[in-house]
């Protein structure tokens, strides 16, 4: 008899969302300029452009964002409202240490998110707190290329250490990049990595020297190694997450030569991130591709140990969509999140071409927990799709429902297959800036924002119908889809 588990009691039932893409206030309070303060707007097809500083008459969408920062009450109250169990959050780096002569951090920066944890506090909603979401300050690009230098690394540890002996009693769960594999593919040189060449103008299609990005890789599973060891010494409890960019890939025949090549692209794009951080040490097959690939990088002594000491104590995940791989190059192509691949037949695909497949998160759920047999927790999942708003107001997103129902039907068969899945964080659980377009209009929110793509708009926030079905989602703890 086929009989479903139901989800655990004390399921994390979440939002997340990441500073640079919703807290806008880029130059209020002290705040220094990031990586994402320097990032036009786009679209799908119209790649953002990367600027060296700000420019005068371009509009940077991250800027104003949806001004969290000036409406986190509101915002928090909704979460409540919606029974948020759990709210991820990033900080950003630059509130706390603005620029290259701040030796101390930011007061005001710090105490805004005393506020932020101390709303939370008073609703019960569990903070899980990114450290590091694609907003390295802008000096440190100038300075040094980013994290190709170790000196970002150490710079990070400080920041570290403030966050943690000032949050030690207010924040629990922590992780330390987000998607940290996004550097294991070009696209990640500027937005994970602040790494920018010469020549490199968009965010798409940017120079790309992969000594420089594996080193930037290295520099940062090292840095989050040490996070932990520091951050267990402040304090104990502290639990912290790795968080893959999964995009997984399937064969796209079962030709052995597209078998081997989804393997291949599996274990470098996905796994090699997570066995490092999890595992403590550089797997036997990246040495591999190092060497087929003239990758060269300076891994120390000391760094292999520190690897071994601060391993994460779970794993967690973005999912999207999923991929094929083909040996024949006249496979036609899709495109996605960091990559794209060959294009399944047997899915559709959302308006930015990103394959939709909840299947394949009950296949990962179980590829990552027979990996590593922790806990698991997908931090981020959720449909980009164009609004519309009716004349009375009202947003029915039937289909944002339709994909996260399906999504979360197949996690519960992933529990029921055996996988410890302790929590959801749905993405953007409110509306925010697209980080691949800067636009507005690609929305994931079960919460609307009254913005556009250009920066117009009254910031007012409307719950659409996806609101009211998450709430009862976890009202009945996933019983009722
Ligand atoms: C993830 C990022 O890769 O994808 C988020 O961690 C991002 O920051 C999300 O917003 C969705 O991508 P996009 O480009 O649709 O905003």
């Amino acid at each position: 008899m086929r009989t479903l588990k139901n989800f655990p009691e004390g399921f994390y039932w979440g939002g997340a969302t990441a500073a640079n893409q919703i807290e806008g206030a880029w130059d209020v309070d002290g705040k220094g300029i990031s990586i994402a303060d320097v990032m036009t707007e786009g679209s799908f097809g119209e790649p953002r452009r990367i600027t060296r500083g700000i420019v005068e008459g371009e509009y940077y969408p991250a800027h104003e964002a949806i001004d969290f920062y000036h409406h986190y009450k509101e915002d928090i109250a909704l979460f409540a409202e919606m029974g948020l169990k759990m709210y991820r959050l990033s900080i950003a780096w630059s509130r706390i240490f603005p620029d290259s002569n701040s030796d101390t951090p930011n007061e005001k920066g710090l105490e805004f998110y005393d506020k932020v944890f101390q709303e939370l506090k008073k609703y019960n909603i569990e903070p899980l707190v990114t450290v590091y979401h694609n907003d390295l300050p802008y000096h440190f690009v100038e300075e040094c290329n980013g994290w190709s230098s170790r000196k970002v690394l150490d710079q990070y540890l400080e920041l570290c250490k403030v966050l943690f002996t000032r949050y030690k009693n207010d924040v629990k769960y922590w992780i330390t990049f987000n998607e940290i594999n996004d550097l294991t593919v070009p696209l990640g040189n500027w937005n994970h990595g602040g790494i920018l060449h010469e020549g490199t103008k968009y965010f798409v299609d940017q120079v790309d020297e992969p000594n420089l990005r594996y080193q930037a890789l290295h520099n940062q599973m090292v840095a989050s190694a040490e996070a932990v060891v520091i951050g267990k010494k402040i304090n104990p409890e502290f639990q912290f997450g790795s968080m893959i960019c999964h995009i997984t890939v399937y064969p796209h025949t079962c030709h052995p030569d597209d078998v081997l090549l989804a393997q291949r692209e599996d274990l470098i794009r996905n796994c090699f991130c997570g066995d490092v951080m999890h595992r403590g040490e550089y797997p036997y097959y990246a040495l591999r591709y190092f060497e087929e690939n003239d990758i060269q990088i300076e891994i120390t002594e000391a760094d292999k140990a520190i690897l071994k000491e601060g391993i994460c104590d779970f794993y967690t995940f973005s999912y999207y969509m999923t991929i094929c791989k083909s040996a024949d190059p006249d496979t036609a192509q899709t495109s996605g999140n960091i990559m794209g691949g060959a294009k399944n037949p047997y899915l559709e695909v959302n308006e930015w071409d990103w394959q939709i497949d909840p299947k394949g998160l009950r296949y990962t759920l179980n590829h990552v927990y027979d990996r590593y047999r922790l806990p698991v927790m997908i931090t981020e999942n959720g449909l980009g799709a164009r609004d519309v708003v009716e004349a009375d107001g009202q947003i029915h997103d039937d289909y944002r429902i339709e994909y996260t129902r399906q999504h979360i039907q197949q996690m519960q068969e992933a529990i029921t297959d055996g996988v410890e899945l302790v929590g959801y964080t749905s993405w953007g659980i409110i509306d925010v800036v697209s980080c691949s377009t800067g636009e507005m209009d690609k929305r994931y929110g079960f919460i609307h924002v009254d913005k556009d793509n250009h920066g117009n708009g009254t910031l007012k926030r409307t719950k659409k119908d996806s609101f009211h079905w998450y709430q009862k989602v976890i009202e009945t703890n996933g019983q009722e889809l």
